[in-house]
């Protein structure tokens, strides 16, 4: 039961404030910065890119040869890091910006409007990626334009979960699957986000919204089989700081 609501609660001031960016040397790193930087280039007279979820921006400097940077996301917080960031980026100092508060579940752009969109750590995590809202991705974009969107690995997540508890105390996985969960998912199903008095009650609250959310890789290759619009896709795998994620790029084709 995703909750837009609990998601602004988690990207809050302080949350948003210490969303650290990445470093050079840290995994993945190059991934993400070669994805977006080849996304961009080969538009003329510049790419109109769309960066959905932006966040604070962490990814702009990765943008090139950029005409337009349209950048959404649902939490007013991070995007006004992101604004503060724009000024410092020499490589957009002739883009048009415009960053914007907004649910990407309820937006909708005009057919062709952009030639690279991309997503960091938002689909299939905050937001269910699906037929719907993969094929409206696809008819934003211009033909031949590309997408990039990363998404957790469900069975490398779980792996990961089972070994970090399992190496701590099973009581602490048996009440964590058993107890604080559950209890969490009830909170959630009758709207209690703003009367967790304690700060873990209400973070673990908050992550029981999108503990459904991550994909395995046959359920990420079903949507991407559901549709009908043409286009070609890769996917890779790769490990960040944090997860294991899949890297989807999307190639859009001629009619
Ligand atoms: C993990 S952060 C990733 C931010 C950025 N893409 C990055 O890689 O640094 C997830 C972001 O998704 C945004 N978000 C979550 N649900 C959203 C929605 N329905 N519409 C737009 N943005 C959303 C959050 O506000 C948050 O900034």
């Amino acid at each position: 039961m995703y909750s837009y609501d609990s998601m602004k609660l988690l990207y809050d001031p302080d949350n948003s404030k210490s969303y650290g960016d990445f470093d050079p040397s840290q995994p993945g790193y190059d991934v993400y910065a070669e994805a977006i930087t080849q996304g961009c280039i080969g538009h003329r007279p510049g790419a109109r890119v769309l960066d959905i979820g932006c966040g604070t921006g962490r990814w702009f400097h990765c943008l090139r040869d950029v005409k337009l940077l349209v950048g959404l996301d649902a939490s007013l917080n991070m995007l006004n890091i992101a604004h503060r960031r724009l000024p410092e980026l020499d490589a957009l100092s002739h883009t048009e910006c415009l960053l914007f508060e907004a649910d990407i579940r309820k937006l909708m752009f005009m057919p062709d409007s952009f030639d690279f969109i991309y997503s960091t750590g938002v689909l299939g995590e905050y937001v269910p990626f699906d037929q719907v809202l993969l094929e409206s991705i696809l008819s934003w974009l211009s033909v031949r334009g590309s997408c990039f969107i990363t998404i957790v690995d469900k069975d490398a997540f779980r792996n990961y979960e089972d070994r970090l508890l399992d190496s701590r105390k099973p009581s602490l996985k048996y009440s964590i699957r058993k107890l604080i969960t559950p209890l969490a998912k009830v909170a959630v199903n009758i709207n209690m986000v703003n009367f967790f008095p304690c700060t873990i009650a209400k973070q673990m609250h908050i992550l029981y919204d999108f503990s459904q959310f991550y994909m395995t890789k046959k359920e990420l290759t079903d949507v991407l089989n559901k549709v009908s619009m043409p286009f070609t896709y890769e996917l890779i795998s790769f490990q960040d700081r944090k997860h294991v994620h899949f890297g989807l790029k999307l190639f859009k084709s001629g009619k």
